[in-house]
C-alpha cells in the first residue's frame, strides 16, 4: 500500500512542517514506515487509524519524545518551516524543539504544583524569572485556553483541585505558555465527558488562528468536526492524506473507506 498524497499545490496553504521519508524503530521494531506527511500552517490535521497503527509514535516524533529512551531510532526528516530545519537532526536540542512544538496528552497530567506554577513551568525552564512577565504570560495562556475566568481567583491553589476538563485546559495553557508554533494533541478528550469535550473542541477551533495543530483521535465525528486535513494510518504506514471532507466523503482507498465507515477497526 502506498500513501496517496494530494498534490493540488495551488489550493494548499503554506506548510508549517512536513515529514520526509520518516521511519521510526523501537529497538528492532519498525513502527513508522516511510511517512511523508504535510502539516499545513494554522490548520488542524487529524491522525486516524486503528489501535497500534503508529499515531502516537508519529506525534511523539514531532517533539523528540522518543529521545528519552535508548534504542529508539529515527530515519528520514521532519522539516519545520519557514526556517527549513530538520528537527530530528542530532545537532538540534530536543528541549528547544519542545518549546516550539508542545504536546497535550490523553489524560490531563498536572504537576503537583499550583495552577500558576503549572502554566509558568516551561517559561521557568527557559530561564524566565521576572514576576511581572510571568504573570502576564500565565494570564495570556490561561485566557488562550479559555480557563482564566474560572481560575483567576485561585491561581495559587493546587492544580489537582480542578475538574478533569479544567485540568486539561490548564495543560493546554501550559503548552501555550511558551508560545509554540505547533501543538500536538494525543486523544485529548478521551478521558472527558461530552461537555468538557465540546469545550476542548471549541478551543482547538479558536487556537488555530495562531498555531498549527496535529491531533490524534479515535472519534471520527471529532476528526470531521475539528480538522481541515486528515491522515489515515495503518500498521505504520500513511495510507491516505487529504482534506477531511474528501477523506470522509470520497476516500481514495478501500482501506480508508472501510475504517471510516466502521467496517474495520
Ligand atoms: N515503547 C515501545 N516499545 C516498543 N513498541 C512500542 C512502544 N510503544 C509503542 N510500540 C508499538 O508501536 C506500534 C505503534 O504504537 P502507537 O502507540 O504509536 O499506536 P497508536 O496508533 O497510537 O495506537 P492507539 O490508538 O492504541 O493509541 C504498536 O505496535 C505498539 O505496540
Ligand atoms: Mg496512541
Amino acid at each position: 500500500m502506498s500513501a496517496v498524497l494530494k498534490t493540488d499545490a495551488l489550493k494548499a496553504p503554506p506548510l508549517k512542517a512536513e515529514t520526509k521519508g520518516l521511519s521510526f524503530y523501537y529497538g528492532g521494531f519498525n513502527a513508522l514506515k516511510n511517512i511523508n506527511l504535510p502539516v499545513y500552517e494554522r490548520k488542524v490535521t487529524s491522525l486516524i487509524g486503528p489501535s497500534g497503527c503508529g499515531k502516537s509514535t508519529l506525534l511523539r516524533s514531532f517533539n523528540r519524545m522518543h529521545d528519552l529512551y535508548p534504542g529508539n531510532r529515527y530515519e528520514g526528516e521532519i522539516l519545520m518551516y519557514p526556517d527549513n530545519v530538520n528537527i530530528l537532526a542530532a545537532r538540534i536540542d530536543p528541549i528547544e524543539v519542545r518549546m516550539r512544538i508542545s504536546m497535550v496528552f490523553q489524560k490531563p497530567n498536572p504537576f503537583p504544583k499550583s495552577i500558576y506554577e503549572n502554566v509558568a513551568y516551561g517559561l521557568r525552564v527557559r530561564g524566565e524569572n521576572n514576576r511581572s512577565r510571568l504573570d502576564e504570560r500565565v494570564e495570556e495562556a490561561l485566557k488562550g485556553a479559555a480557563l482564566w475566568d474560572e481560575v483567576k481567583d485561585r491561581l495559587h491553589e493546587l492544580a489537582f483541585n480542578l475538574s478533569g476538563g479544567q485540568q486539561q485546559r490548564m495543560c493546554i495553557a501550559r503548552a501555550l505558555a511558551t508560545d509554540p508554533e505547533i501543538l500536538l494533541f494525543d486523544e485529548p478528550t478521551s478521558a472527558l465527558d461530552p461537555i468538557a469535550t465540546a469545550s476542548i473542541e471549541e478551543l482547538i477551533h479558536k487556537l488555530k488562528d495562531k498555531v498549527t495543530i496535529l491531533i490524534v483521535t479515535h472519534n471520527m465525528q471529532q476528526a470531521a468536526r475539528v480538522s481541515e486535513y486528515t491522515a489515515y494510518m495503518y500498521i505504520g504506514e500513511l495510507i491516505e492524506f487529504g482534506e477531511t471532507d474528501e477523506i470522509f466523503i470520497k476516500p481514495k482507498t478501500k482501506a480508508t473507506e472501510d475504517y471510516i465507515t466502521g467496517r474495520f477497526g
